[in-house]
């Protein structure tokens, strides 16, 4: 049956579009953080959204599980096969164009392989913003961010990723192609069908394209490292630079003092300004003139009172990307640290210091002897309160975090999603009725549970 469903799939793919021999499907079978190894039956690369919506209907005929793969980026093995060699991942590595940036519209149209740097790069030759902006843009696909829903750096000012997408165009589990290529700001014309396939995570459809909304290109910005007390002083500076600065501030990140010795360990890179517990990296940016002033303005009033206490503001482009370098290189310095249990957890703002006290508690109470990498999106309630085990088991580390978690209301996905990592967690954490609509939407559109299966829901609950 499977060598008759290859022999097909060679049909219709060619040769380029067909993998199938053991060393070249290495690649395409673990994820990121090698957690996940798995075995594809073939690695499919469709070169259009006909031969995907054919791929789809082949598998299907067959009773084969489909994988969508982007960038494989993700961080929750949302986007590699189970180890059952039955499963067919569907790359979208061919399918990279970049159709169209209208700097009038404001939009950019671009195939869902396209990487989200080379989107970004469109965009400013045009003097536009793609307002996506995270450390592995150099390998996530326009379609993988849709997928997750991603967030990164810049969340706090031009929301998440849905908050960017107008147009979709989707190959459905029935191998039909759902076109939403629209383009337009405002749009009431019944269900916004779009948004069920936005942080879907390859389990309701395949994103084959997208039309993205663009922003002016700011024309000037500032980016600051400041060294803060403690993590209730960060949001005080947050408040600070909220008020003096508005909505100019597009990134404010919090990155504690540890995370920042891992990057000088694993990169040599070291940070411009004095040893310190924690630091925030701040970015605002303008199309108007007179930023520079008013930053150095609300960051001297924020030293003054003792929310911050020292700080370097970038005096180049260059400077800026130095600084940004402290920030990107935390996630591979942490891998290249030893084994880590990721939490991408986010908690109402204000809790934020409560919350890491009482986590830090808890962790020394019931795992002593783990460290803690903490960092993340401070201004959007969202920290990556990763713990570097030291022979304690994951499902432990997870336990102790995310009863934190839960105690303070807040969510144990904040932007990497569910893929096969958080199953059974999120199960756990919703209630019956919630479980009820999500299985009831995938089995609406997937009937036989043949796209991306075990992902986001268990296999049961679908059922
Ligand atoms: P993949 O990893 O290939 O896939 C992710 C999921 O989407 C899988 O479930 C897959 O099946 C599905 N999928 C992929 N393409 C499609 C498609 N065309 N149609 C349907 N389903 C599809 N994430 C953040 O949110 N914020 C961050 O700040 C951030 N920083 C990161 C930093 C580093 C160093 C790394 C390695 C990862 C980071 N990530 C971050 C996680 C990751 O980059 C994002 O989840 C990204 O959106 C994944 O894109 P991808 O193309 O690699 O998708
Ligand atoms: C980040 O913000 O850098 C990431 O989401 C990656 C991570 O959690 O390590
Ligand atoms: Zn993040």
């Amino acid at each position: 049956m499977s060598s008759e469903l290859l022999s097909k799939l060679l049909d219709l793919l060619g040769p380029n579009g067909l993998v199938t021999e053991a060393s070249d499907l290495e690649g395409y079978s673990i994820d990121w953080r090698h957690l996940f190894p798995g075995k594809p039956l073939a690695v499919v690369r469709p070169a259009n959204t006909a031969e995907v919506a054919g791929v789809v209907k082949l598998c299907r005929a067959y009773g084969t599980a489909v994988v969508p793969q982007g960038g494989n980026t993700g961080m929750a093995g949302g986007a590699v096969p189970d180890a059952s060699g039955t499963q067919v991942v569907l790359s979208l590595s061919r399918m990279t164009a970049l159709r169209e940036v209208d700097p009038v519209g404001m939009t950019l149209e671009a195939e869902a392989g396209c990487v989200l740097k080379t989107a970004q790069d469109a965009a400013a030759a045009v003097g536009r913003l793609l307002p996506i902006s995270l450390a592995a843009e150099g390998s996530a696909t326009v379609g993988g961010v849709i997928a997750t829903n991603a967030g990164g750096v810049n969340v706090l000012r031009y929301g998440m990723v849905r908050a960017l997408v107008l147009g979709l165009e989707v190959v459905l589990p029935d191998g039909s192609i759902a076109d939403g290529l629209r383009r337009l700001r405002k749009d009431n014309a019944g269900y916004d069908w779009k948004q069920l396939f936005i942080g879907s995570e390859g389990t309701l459809g395949i994103v084959t394209a997208a039309v993205l909304r663009l922003l002016p290109q700011p024309k000037s910005s500032v980016t600051a490292l400041m060294s803060v007390p403690d993590p209730k002083a960060a949001l005080d500076l947050l408040a600070c630079a909220q008020d003096e600065l508005g909505d100019t501030i597009s990134a404010f990140e919090l990155m504690a003092g540890s995370s920042l010795k891992l990057v000088e360990k694993h990169f040599g890179l070291r940070r411009p300004i004095a040893d310190g517990d924690w630091f925030v990296l701040i970015e605002a940016a303008s199309s108007l003139s007179g930023l520079r002033e008013a930053a150095e303005a609300a960051l001297g009033n924020a030293l003054e009172q003792g929310f911050a206490l020292d700080g370097t503001v970038a005096e180049s482009g260059r400077q800026a990307a130095d600084l940004w370098q402290l920030r990107e290189r935390i996630t591979e310095s942490e891998a290249k640290e030893g084994k880590s249990v990721k939490h991408d957890v986010s908690v109402p703002i204000p809790l934020i210091p409560q919350f890491l006290v009482e986590a830090g508690i808890a962790l020394e109470r019931d795992a002593p002897g783990t460290r803690v990498n903490c960092f993340g999106h401070l201004g959007d309630g969202n920290l990556h309160y990763n713990v570097l085990i030291d022979g304690h088991a994951s499902d432990e580390i997870n336990r102790i975090v995310h009863d934190v978690v839960d105690r303070f209301g807040g969510s144990i996905s904040a932007e990497h999603g569910i893929g096969q990592y958080r199953v059974a967690e999120l199960e756990k954490r919703r209630s019956a009725p919630e479980l009820a609509i999500a299985r009831r939407i995938k089995t609406a559109l997937d009937p036989e549970d043949l796209l991306n299966p075990g992902k986001v829901l268990s296999r049961a609950e679908r059922a």
